[in-house]
């Protein structure tokens, strides 16, 4: 049978794009005449019915607008039976032929599962700044997320320069040492903590100490928050080298703000493909980019853990302090 009606929803952290991402289903759909039911806040939406049609005019000046207009949360209830159950209910009710679901890991495990238990067709986009979604080189929010926070190092740079100091920079990245390793890079920093390697806090000390007796007074530290607080690894530079140190937790900003160019076009050209997807009756899979070219994988392999050039940055980082 000819799908006729999908639903799309945005779940766990918002990124920057997911609207862009959003328009470009209800756009491509329409022009295929398929209709669109936006589901609000995620699974937890679906679970208590909260959907409602977007047409082509209701995406109309969203592409360059941060957040989700679908809202988005994480949900407990549709970790258990009940709440799974509930959704494949909504699901049947409203008639819809398949979902395209836009998030992260938790995003397309939901995917997973209402694709695999419970046979109703799924297609993820991968929405999320941590870009730690295989079988695809860039998620969508992950570019703007990576330049906020560069802006904002660059900032930072300047007065630790002046005041000749140590600053401790904690970027987001619970399991993922994505943006941390970027901003690193890019933005000249001297040592980088990610929660994918185990870091040598001492011999980190014992360069800075042999850096200051040399005259190097200033230093960047950027930590990913799954490897350690900035806080606590500020107080242990303290501890075991007597040098006064400075925090910054750049945080929620690096969610927000105005989709870079890169995010914008990524989304739109992975909405195209979900929807041609999910109205060719394929189910279970993700789409991406790997240079350049669209990417389809089975949602299981993009929940599997990718890393991306973990110890290339590490081995640069040390040949450019
Ligand atoms: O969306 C991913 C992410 O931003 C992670 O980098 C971060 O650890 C987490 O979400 C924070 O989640 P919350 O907004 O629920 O505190």
């Amino acid at each position: 049978m000819a799908t006729r009606r999908i639903g799309v929803l945005t779940s766990g952290g918002d990124a920057p794009g997911m609207n862009a991402a959003i328009r470009s289903v209800v756009r491509s759909a329409s022009h295929a005449n398929i209709e669109v039911m936006g589901i609000f806040r995620g699974y937890a939406g679906l679970i208590n019915e909260e959907l409602k049609v977007l047409d082509h005019h209701s995406v109309s000046n969203i592409i360059g607008r941060g957040g989700t207009i679908l809202k988005t949360a994480r949900s407990l209830e549709f970790l258990t039976e009940e709440g799974q159950r509930r959704a494949v209910e909504i699901v049947r009710k409203y008639q819809i032929d398949g979902l395209i679901v836009i998030g992260g890991n938790g995003t397309y495990g939901g995917g997973i599962v209402l694709s695999k238990k419970w046979g109703i067709p799924c297609i993820g986009i991968p929405g999320t700044i941590d870009n730690d979604i295989n079988g695809t080189d860039s998620t969508i929010g992950s570019d703007t997320a990576v330049n906020t926070a560069l802006e904002a190092i660059d900032k930072i740079r300047d007065t630790v320069t002046s005041m000749e100091r140590i600053f401790v920079v904690e970027v987001m990245g619970r399991d993922s040492g994505y943006i941390a390793l970027q901003v690193a890079l890019g933005g000249g920093a001297e040592d980088v903590l990610v929660p994918e390697r185990k870091f040598d806090i001492v011999r980190m000390c014992h360069d800075i100490v042999e850096g200051n007796i040399r005259g190097k007074v200033s230093w960047i530290v950027v930590v990913a928050e799954g490897a350690g607080s900035a806080e606590s690894v500020a107080k242990q530079i303290t501890d075991l080298t007597s040098l006064e140190t400075r925090v910054a937790v750049l945080g929620h900003v690096q969610r927000g703000g105005v989709p870079t160019a890169k995010d914008r076009n990524l989304a739109s050209l992975l909405g195209i493909e979900a929807v041609r997807l999910l109205s060719e009756g394929q189910s279970g899979k993700a789409v991406g980019i790997i240079s350049d070219k669209i990417n389809v994988v089975d949602l299981e392999f993009a929940v599997t853990r990718k890393e991306s050039q973990i110890d290339t940055i590490y081995e640069a980082l040390k040949k450019l302090t």
